[in-house]
Formats: C-alpha cells, structure tokens, sequence
C-alpha cells in the first residue's frame, strides 16, 4: 500500500513473473496452441489440476533442491502447508493412482500448467513459466520412451525448427547407477553423487566441477567413472535400443550423453533433454524420463510411466533467435470508424450486423478525425479499416481499407464478412 501522498506503487509486476499485452498473449497463445496441437496429433488428451497442491506432495520423491530452495510455500489459515505447484508430475501421479482402476492404459496425458519456482531470474529461467507436460502411462517398454521423445522432435519440427537447430540428449539412469556402485560408492554417496553430477553443466568450468567430485568420491572412483563414461557413450547398449527405435521414427539428432541424470529422484531409467544449437540459450527446452515408481508413494500398485515438460520461456528464446515467430494480427477483424456522433447508431446497428456474420468488429465511439482513428486502429493491430457516414448509410455498402497494402475496395454490408474472409492476409 502507498504510504503518502508521493509514494506510487510500482506497475513493474513481481519479480521473475511476467505480463502480457495482447501481443505477447499473441504469442504465447500461438507456442501453446502450436504445442496442444501436436500433442493431440499424438492421441494426449489434456487434464488439469489445481496450482495449490499439499506441501507432502514434493516432500517424499521429488529435488532436494526444488523443495527446500524453489517452492512457493505457506500455511493457510487451517493451519495447513500448502506450496504453489514446483512442477506437474507429481500432481498428475497422484490423479492417475487415484482413478487407476476407473481409466483405461496406455494412457496419454497432457496439460499446459503454469509453474512457479523461487529461483534467480535469468535468461531462460523465471519464476512462473508455463510447461507442457505430456506423459505416457502403462507402457513398461523402450517403445513408450521413444513415442514421448519422437513427439518432443515433432513438436520442434511444427515451431518450423530443423534437425540442425536442436539436439535431442539421452541417457539410462540405471546405468549410471550400476557403475557408481561398481566403483564402490554406497547408495547415499550414489544420491548425492547423481546431483552433483545434474549440476555439471552449471558449474563455471569443468575444472571446478571435477575438483568436487574428486573431493566427494575420490580421485580414483572419479578416473575410474570418466572412463566408464567414455566407453559407455560410444557403445551404450540400453541407449542403443533406444536410438535404434528413434531412427526408426526418423528421429536422428540425438546423442547419448552419460552426465545426464536429471535432478528429480522420481525418475528410474531413461531420461533426457533437448537443447538449442545456439549457446546463448544454453538452458533445456525439454526435460523428461521414466518414472515407473512414483504411483507407489500413493500407495498404488506401480504404474509405468514416462513423459517431459517443455517451458515457454525457453521456446520463445529459441523461435525469437531464429526469427520463428509469427507477425502480431490482432483478433479484431475490422475497425469501423464512425464520421460523426450522427451516424453512432446507424454504425452501431451495423456492427451487430458485421458481428453476425462472424467478423470481430470493435468500433470507434470518439467521433474523432477520420485519420486519427485510423491510426488507432494500425496500432492495434487491426488489418481492416472501413469508416461509417452519410454515404455508407444511403448506399448500405462500406468502403474496406487494408492497412498494410493501402488497398480499398467497396462492398455491400452483406459481403463484408464473405470479403474479409477471402482476403489473403
Ligand atoms: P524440468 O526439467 O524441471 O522437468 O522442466 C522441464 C522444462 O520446463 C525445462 O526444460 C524448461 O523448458 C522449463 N523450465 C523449467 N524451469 C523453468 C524456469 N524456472 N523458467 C522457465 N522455464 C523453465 C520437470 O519439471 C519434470 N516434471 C518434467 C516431466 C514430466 N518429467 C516427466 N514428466
């Protein structure tokens, strides 16, 4: 609240969080639209849930470091802990074991939930984003794995992207596992290894992080690791299975990458990520894997499961840098421009009119010059222009202006809809 008279409040919104005017609602409505679209493509159905969820619901099998340093948490005024939904997968396992004897599997889910997270604003990362999620469940085999990744790949091909401006990184988390503990690392000291092991990338250099892993597990474990790493990555089997049924898809931009654990705990195989070429957008545009155990903390029988989110800030950075984004039209179809308060009502009846034949009509109540609202209008956004006066009225057609190419032509009212329609725009 202002404290005196001087003291305004901002209009900046909340940190990390954004605004949309339309031509920013414009373009998130396209990357979602364009996202549902291709899901659908696939057979997901959408879902939805809430963005309170119980705090217990992060506490058992989610991040450390999501939990205890990004959530949005509070009591409410029972008494009770509740937190902004970090992420969606936890909230669609507990839909999924709570209905599991009424829904039908394979199941396909998708939704388009926003996220909050308490971290650093920075490129790439803020602290609401909105995310695809898409997940498979009842599938146990390689054949899910490759369906969700193929439908991540076709998604960035129907943003317009290419095979060369993405790369698709994969990697079993079981087999990371089995060669730390071959290494003789207990099983805390494989937990805590696999989240130094998420953090690789974000450390400044690769020095800096091989000092903390020497420091954690020791220099010979960590020698003995990276060797097991570069055998591994030019001769994986699990990973082979899985590439071979990609390429079967005609999915090929892939690699297999053994420092790609991903930092939920929740998942128990394949994981994966798809980055921008581009290292200026150096944060993942998807993030997925398999989960097969996360129905079991509701007490359900396990469900296998497997599935990614795809945020759109990140997309946006990657069609921005491509230049992949669509020019802004508004929703309005027309703007009619009224030559005087005399002819408001004739002007009005006639945007009904407009209206029922389909067209998005808004009108200009100000009477003002005829050039001033048409100047209105283009800053909107708005591609027709037809203005309303004495003529219009007598001769029952209008005059309709598109203002990118300046080109007018006259119509019977009756037509405006047919003729905005046919116009190549
Ligand atoms: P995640 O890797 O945390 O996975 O997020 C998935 C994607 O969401 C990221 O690749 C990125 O595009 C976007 N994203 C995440 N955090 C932010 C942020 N702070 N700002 C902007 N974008 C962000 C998950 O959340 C898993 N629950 C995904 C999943 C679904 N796994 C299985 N099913």
């Amino acid at each position: 609240m202002p404290q005196g008279e001087n003291d305004k409040l901002s209009t900046d919104p909340y940190k990390g969080v954004r605004d949309f005017y339309p031509r920013d609602m414009f373009l998130e409505n396209y990357i979602t639209s364009v996202m549902r679209e291709t899901a659908e493509r696939y057979g997901y159905v959408e879902y939805g849930a809430s963005i309170l969820e119980r705090t217990e619901l992060y506490t058992s099998k989610t991040s450390d470091e999501i939990v205890n340093e990004q959530t949005y948490t509070f009591e409410d005024r029972g008494g009770r802990s509740v937190t902004l939904r970090p992420e969606m997968t936890p909230s669609v396992a507990r839909m999924v074991a709570a209905k599991r004897r009424e829904l039908a599997f394979p199941l396909r889910l998708y939704s388009m939930p926003n996220i909050f997270r308490y971290e650093r604003p920075q490129r790439g990362r803020l602290r609401e984003h909105w995310q695809l999620n898409c997940d498979l469940f009842g599938v146990p085999g390689v054949e899910a794995d490759a369906e969700v990744i193929t439908l991540a790949h076709k998604i960035m091909r129907a943003f317009g992207a290419q095979d060369k401006d993405f790369e698709i990184l994969i990697n079993d988390r079981r087999t990371v596992v089995e060669a730390l503990s071959q290494i003789g690392l207990e099983e805390k000291q494989v937990d805590a290894f696999l989240i130094l092991l998420d953090k690789r990338s974000k450390f400044e250099t690769e020095v800096g992080f091989m000092a903390e892993a020497e420091n954690m597990i020791g220099k010979e474990r960590f020698e003995a690791f990276e060797q097991w790493r570069e055998k591994e990555e030019t001769n994986s089997h699990q990973a082979g299975e899985l590439i071979g049924a990609l390429s079967k898809l005609g999915v090929d931009n892939v690699r297999v990458d053994t420092s790609l654990v991903r930092g939920f705990l929740y998942y128990t195989g394949t994981v994966f990520e798809v980055f921008d070429t581009i290292p200026q957008n150096r944060r993942s545009l998807f993030g997925g894997g398999r989960y097969d155990n996360l129905l079991e903390v509701f007490g359900a029988e396990n469900i296998p499961a497997v599935g990614f989110g795809m945020g759109d800030v990140t997309m946006r950075d990657f069609l921005e840098t491509r230049n992949l984004l669509p020019e802004y039209i508004s929703a309005t179809d027309l703007y009619l421009c009224v030559l005087g308060k005399d002819f408001l009502d004739y002007a009005g009846q006639l945007a009904e009119k407009l209206r029922e034949q389909g067209l998005n009509v808004a009108l200009d109540p100000t009477a003002r010059k005829a050039a001033d609202q048409i100047k209105t209008a283009d800053k909107h956004g708005v591609l027709f222009v037809a203005c309303v006066g004495g003529q219009e009225q007598k001769n029952k057609t209008l005059t309709v202006k598109n203002l990118k190419t300046g080109n007018e032509t006259t119509v019977p009212e009756d037509k405006v809809g047919d003729f905005i329609w046919n116009q190549d725009v």
